[in-house]
């Protein structure tokens, strides 16, 4: 279900509901903080926690009704031990639905004491923030006149009334939570609107709007640049394939880094992939939208970037091409040359998306001089079969990189898992009558992914591994769900989005 939400934080009072979290398990007792608010209850709550039924269970949310009017939800936070972020999380995609149910428009948390102060204000800020925003999330546009009244029903002002410790973060993940659901849109957006020439027109608008630069490289100019992944992929697309190129460059002060070399984002937009000649089966195919979603990460994470004035140079590319069956597609047999020079025999046309991030990687690592350089891309089912959904694949082999991305992961709750790679699986790429092939048979499918990508990190990555600090997220298995799974609905996640903003937040 969803409603527009606008929701807006603050320290005033005057609430007209209060959520509190609650640990489950056999303590009886309250928080003091509680105990006292329990006052103005009238004890509602003392005499809730007495009742057999009233569950805390991880995930659950509770309502009471104590006398005089103001509403008390009751975010159920399971069992201490094995409490996770992501029972809360769940707790707040509840309790926005709860929100929206009972016309609450002005919602006061009081979460610190219920969980505890080991969870400081700030992180707890910044995931309510965000929480709020996602979990509210879903895409409309495409509803016709079959689609019933319409589940929305109106939309909500929602204020939050934070403690003022959380405040400042509580704005930011507001802020960061947009740009996820931007992502979100944008990955939603069916392949017959949303091909190369519509994402090229939404980011001019976009960077227009929050003041990123944005340049196109479009496919004459990509010929012309020798970007043959690039150009052979989208070939057979209804739109030309395209490179975008979105900077933030921060005003120059002496608090800023912009005189330092660029963090480079590069992300995967197939915005839909058949498989071409080397066709994919029917079944599932029209997830294949989803193939878009390593730059729609790029994308909104850029737009985070630029909203929150970062004072770290960022710089996101988003190779964009549609893998189509047509006269003028490539083909298995075809040799290409990418951009750094790399020729590569196609064995097949599926393994599209390595073809166009080693036309972006080339170009991004030479061109902008990065200090480091991470790709995000919806690249192989072989990490949907190793990892599931619940976690990205991450190759990198620098140990600093991979604790920022991994600490991000952490905080924002989009968890990475590490694969290794080594030279013996560049090996595996070796070609006949190419330098390489885009696939190299049957094992280890994730990790040729990358492995083909090393060959385009870099001035190194042709002959051996790159120095420079890279890695490579392979997002196939949490870019979309098939279920929702609050605050998660069924769909695309803009899994990523939060993930670099957090690492680029705290880059120093
Ligand atoms: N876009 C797919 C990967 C994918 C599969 C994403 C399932 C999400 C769900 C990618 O372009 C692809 O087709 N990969 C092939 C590579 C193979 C041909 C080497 C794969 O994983 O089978
Ligand atoms: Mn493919
Ligand atoms: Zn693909």
């Amino acid at each position: 279900m969803y409603r527009s939400l606008k929701a807006t934080a603050s320290v005033s009072t005057h609430p007209q509901a209060v959520a509190i979290a609650m640990y489950g398990g056999a303590s009886q007792s309250l928080p003091k903080a509680y105990r006292l608010l329990d006052r103005q209850w009238g004890g509602a709550l003392a005499a809730a926690i007495k009742r057999p039924e009233f569950t805390r269970d991880a995930g659950s949310v509770t309502c009471l009704y104590p006398e005089g009017g103001t509403r008390l939800f009751v975010l159920g936070l399971g069992d201490k031990k094995s409490f996770r972020e992501d029972t809360l999380r769940a707790c707040l995609g509840s309790l926005l639905q709860n929100c929206f149910t009972s016309k609450v428009t002005k919602l006061h948390l009081e979460l610190s004491p219920g969980l505890g102060h080991s969870f400081k204000p700030e992180p707890l800020g910044r995931l309510v923030g965000e929480m709020l925003i996602v979990s509210n999330f879903s895409f409309e546009s495409c509803k016709g006149t079959a689609g019933g009244s319409g589940s929305g029903g109106g939309g909500l002002n929602l204020s939050i009334e934070v403690e003022q410790a959380q405040l400042a973060q509580v704005r930011r993940g507001l802020t960061v939570g947009r740009s996820a659901n931007y992502a979100r849109t944008l990955a939603a957006t069916p392949p017959n609107i949303a091909n190369p020439a519509y994402l090229v027109k939404q980011c001019k608008a976009m960077a227009r709007k929050v003041g990123l630069k944005c340049s196109i490289i479009d496919a004459k100019k990509a010929q012309a640049m020798g970007m043959g992944g690039l150009v052979a992929v989208g070939a057979g697309g209804s739109t030309p394939p395209a490179l975008i190129c979105l900077e933030h460059i921060p005003p120059a002060s002496k608090k800023t880094d912009s005189n330092k070399a660029p963090v480079l984002l590069v992300g995967k937009a197939i915005t839909f992939d058949t498989g071409g000649y080397s066709i994919k089966p029917s079944a599932n195919m029209d997830a294949m939208k989803y193939d878009k979603c390593g730059g729609m990460a790029v994308i909104g994470a850029m737009e985070a970037v630029a909203a929150l004035k970062l004072p770290i140079p960022v710089v996101g590319l988003i190779p964009t091409a549609e893998n189509m069956v047509d006269t003028k597609a490539y083909r298995p047999g075809d040799i290409l040359t990418c951009y750094n020079g790399v020729t590569v025999e196609v064995t097949n046309t599926d393994a599209e998306g390595r073809l166009v991030l080693a036309d972006a990687l080339a170009y991004g690592t030479k061109k902008y001089k990065p200090r480091a350089a991470i790709d995000l891309a919806t690249l192989t089912g072989g990490v949907v079969v190793a990892l599931g959904s619940f976690c990205a694949g991450c190759f990198c082999s620098d140990s600093t990189l991979r604790s920022r991305l991994f600490d991000a992961g952490d905080a924002v709750g989009e968890r990475l898992w590490h694969l290794p790679l080594w030279d013996e699986h560049r090996q595996m790429l070796k070609g006949t009558h190419g330098d390489i092939v885009n696939s190299g048979g049957r094992g280890a499918h994730p990790i040729q992914g990358a492995a083909f990508l090393s060959y385009f990190i870099g001035d190194e990555g042709p002959t051996q591994l790159s120095s420079l600090p890279w890695a490579h997220l392979d997002i196939a298995g949490v870019s979309d769900l098939k279920e929702a799974k609050s605050p998660w609905c069924k769909g695309p996640t803009g899994f990523g989005v939060r993930l670099l903003v957090k690492m680029l937040e705290g880059w120093k």
